[in-house]
């Protein structure tokens, strides 16, 4: 099996339609630019027939995209295939990611359909698309909830169809770790032709377990991985690209190559953050603005002897400035020290001693610490 796990980039189109991130087509381009500078194998960006602008997006960042493959969603639908491979025209490499519902819920409530109309369907698309670009992706929406059996079914139609890649969307974020797991087992073990073609994750985090699905169904033979920058996307969001990038890194034995460049990760986060003006939760994981921060005194004493003690990623890794030792009530002498030391004081123990009564004092009533206040502390035991 391939050691190699490709990066597919959804900010532009599944974190794209979240309310309030739109961006206008510069900022598109600015995104596609820095995307193809991280590393990511495929950008998705966009759903070309949804609107003109969308179209104009993914034509000019067909355009301009050198070396990374530009993929465009549409419906099983003859007329979404045909814009997107116009948009996608100049594309160095195109690829066209199209499919269906597959979940008893989608064919019964939202196709109005059935098992065999849905394969139908499918086939004629990726058949279609296949004839416009070189790649196509199929997608088997809400495979999270769909029979393995009629997955496996879907999945070795449509690599029959031509379809290269087979996208497994948790749509719903509903799957357990264990379950995404076996259920890509079970198409690698259990479609006949799965060696033409690659499967790919595509988790939302409905109960907070996008990005532990994903590393599972990577586990379990998924060589794709969809994600996007601060797991951005529908509703509780998508996977988030720097933790599954930092997780293959943390845990080597997974074996799996990738092209990110993890140092870029925090000013990507950023970039994103600011352009879709949503913020990111100070608490989130390798890009939050607490990441790397350290406030409980037992923690803080640990840090300041080795930062290995409660930090498992090296900041730089990640483009970080670095571990910070955050003044609280909490805090013990050991931090209060280091800042000192910091703002150029060489205390003694008893100034040391003396002061950190004063800093309880004042940690307890003030919110953020700042070095105007520990310079007034410090002056006054010196004094
Ligand atoms: O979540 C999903 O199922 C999707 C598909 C369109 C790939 O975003
Ligand atoms: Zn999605």
């Amino acid at each position: 099996m391939s050691k190699r796990l490709y990066f597919f980039d959804t900010t532009l189109r599944d974190g794209e339609q979240v309310p309030g991130c739109q961006l206008d087509i510069p900022e598109k381009l600015l995104i596609a630019k820095e995307l193809e500078l991280l590393g990511v194998d495929i950008i998705e960006s966009g759903f070309p027939v949804s609107s003109p602008g969308d179209f104009k997006a993914v034509q000019l960042i067909s355009n301009m995209i050198k070396k990374t493959t530009v993929c465009g969603l549409t419906r099983a639908v003859e007329n979404d295939i045909i814009v997107a491979a116009q948009a996608l025209k100049n594309a160095v490499n195109g690829r066209i990611h199209t499919g269906i519902g597959t979940s008893e819920s989608h064919i019964k409530f939202k196709l109005k359909s059935t098992q065999e109309e849905i394969i139908e369907r499918g086939v004629k698309a990726v058949k279609f698309a296949r004839n416009l670009v070189p790649e196509v992706e199929f997608y088997a929406e809400d495979a999270g909830r769909t029979d393995n059996e009629f997955l496996a079914r879907v999945t070795e139609s449509m690599i029959d169809a031509g379809a290269t890649i087979i996208n497994i969307p948790d749509t719903t974020g509903y799957c357990l770790p264990h379950q995404y797991g076996e259920k890509i087992a079970y198409l690698m073990n259990n479609v006949p032709n799965i060696d033409k073609a690659i499967l790919s994750t595509h988790c939302h985090n409905d109960l907070g377990m996008a990005t532990a699905n994903s590393v599972a169904g990577i586990m379990a033979g998924a060589r794709q991985v969809e994600c996007t920058i601060n797991g951005i996307g529908e509703r509780a969001g998508n996977t988030s690209l720097e933790e599954v990038a930092m997780i293959l890194s943390q845990h080597k034995h997974i074996g799996l190559s990738h092209k990110i460049d993890s140092t870029m990760l925090t000013s990507m986060s950023k970039l994103i953050e600011e352009k879709m003006n949503m913020p990111v939760q100070p608490n989130k994981a390798i890009v939050g603005g607490n990441a790397f921060s350290h406030s409980s005194g037992i923690h803080q004493d640990g840090v300041i002897k080795n930062r290995e003690t409660y930090e498992i990623i090296d900041p730089a890794d990640v483009g970080a400035k670095g571990s910070e030792i955050i003044l609280t009530a909490r805090s013990g002498r050991a931090a209060l020290h280091y800042h000192a030391k910091k703002l150029g004081y060489t205390l003694s123990v008893n100034e040391l001693n003396d002061s950190y009564e004063s800093f309880l004092e004042l940690a307890d009533n003030e919110r953020n610490i700042e070095d105007k206040h520990l310079v007034e502390l410090f002056e006054q035991v010196e004094a």
